[in-house]
């Protein structure tokens, strides 16, 4: 029996990344997991290897940023599993690191890059929480980072401002029994920050880093376990760094 045998979970950009981490952690504990991503061929297969090794999970796809996507795959997880328990709001996008200058960004750009990195995490709340009130209560993790707290143009301001939602959230959803926080990871090695971060740049972020080393996907892993858990039953509205030491 694992901690959360037989709750149905969606994950939204599970299917690569810090996200996939957290859909196969969640099935090896007993979950029932919604795979939701834009991406269905990268979604498809993390599910059907969930599967494969034993556990349960099914892809959905979504754009976070649409509210009626966020409701289709609300619809869909009802239909497949019985109800939803929990949420976690971990879809993003990094956007143009050259575009990053708030005084200059162009507007189009600037909306579209919130709409799925703020609104997403709103979207998909509105489109859960009276489930999860239905079911009893239940627990939801925003995927924040320690961009939120640094010099980090508008990726940060996003990331600030899934804070700011989650406390304000936690502050509407508490009477309903449903928990929000949120975990703020430093620098993970995925295959987006290798894509997105010069080297010579992650070297200097590792050198002012207390445990000197990039997080890796499974150190995300039990941040998120406990606060979805019952073993957090007390704890909410709040942002949990997971950093290796990089802001305190
Ligand atoms: P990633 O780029 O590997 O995964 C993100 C997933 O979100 C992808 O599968 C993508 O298809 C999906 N996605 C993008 N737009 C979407 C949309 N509109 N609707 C649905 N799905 C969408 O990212 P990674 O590195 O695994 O990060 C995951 C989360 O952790 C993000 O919220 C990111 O901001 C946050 N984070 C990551 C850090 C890092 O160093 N990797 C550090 C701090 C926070």
């Amino acid at each position: 029996m694992g901690r959360f045998t037989d709750r149905s979970i969606i994950v939204t950009g599970a299917a690569r990344g810090i996200g996939a981490a957290y859909a196969r952690a969640l099935a090896t504990e007993g979950a029932k997991v919604v795979v939701a991503d834009l991406n269905s061929e990268l979604g498809e297969s993390v599910a059907k290897q969930i599967t494969a090794d034993g556990g349960t999970a099914v892809f959905a796809q979504v754009d976070v940023a649409d509210p009626a996507s966020a409701k289709a795959v609300a619809d869909f997880t009802v239909a497949q599993f019985g109800g939803i328990h929990h949420l976690v709001n971990n879809a993003a996008i990094y956007g143009d690191m050259k575009l990053d200058i708030l005084l200059t960004v162009p507007w189009d750009y600037y909306k579209k890059f919130m709409a799925v990195n703020l609104d997403g995490a709103l979207n998909m709340t509105r489109a859960v929480y009276k489930h999860i009130a239905k079911a009893g209560g239940g627990s939801i993790v925003n995927q924040s980072s320690t961009a939120a707290w640094t010099y980090s143009g508008f990726y940060g301001l996003a990331k600030a401002g899934i804070n700011s939602l989650t406390q304000q959230l936690a502050h509407e959803l508490g009477h309903s029994k449903i928990r929000v926080n949120a975990i703020a990871p430093g620098p993970t090695d995925t295959e987006a920050t290798r894509s997105i971060v010069p080297e010579q740049f992650v070297d200097q972020l590792v050198k002012q880093m207390a445990l000197k080393r990039l997080g890796t996907t499974e150190d995300m892993v039990g941040a998120c376990l406990y606060l979805l858990s019952d073993d957090a039953a007390w704890v909410t509205g709040q942002v949990l760094n997971v950093d290796g030491g990089q802001v305190f």
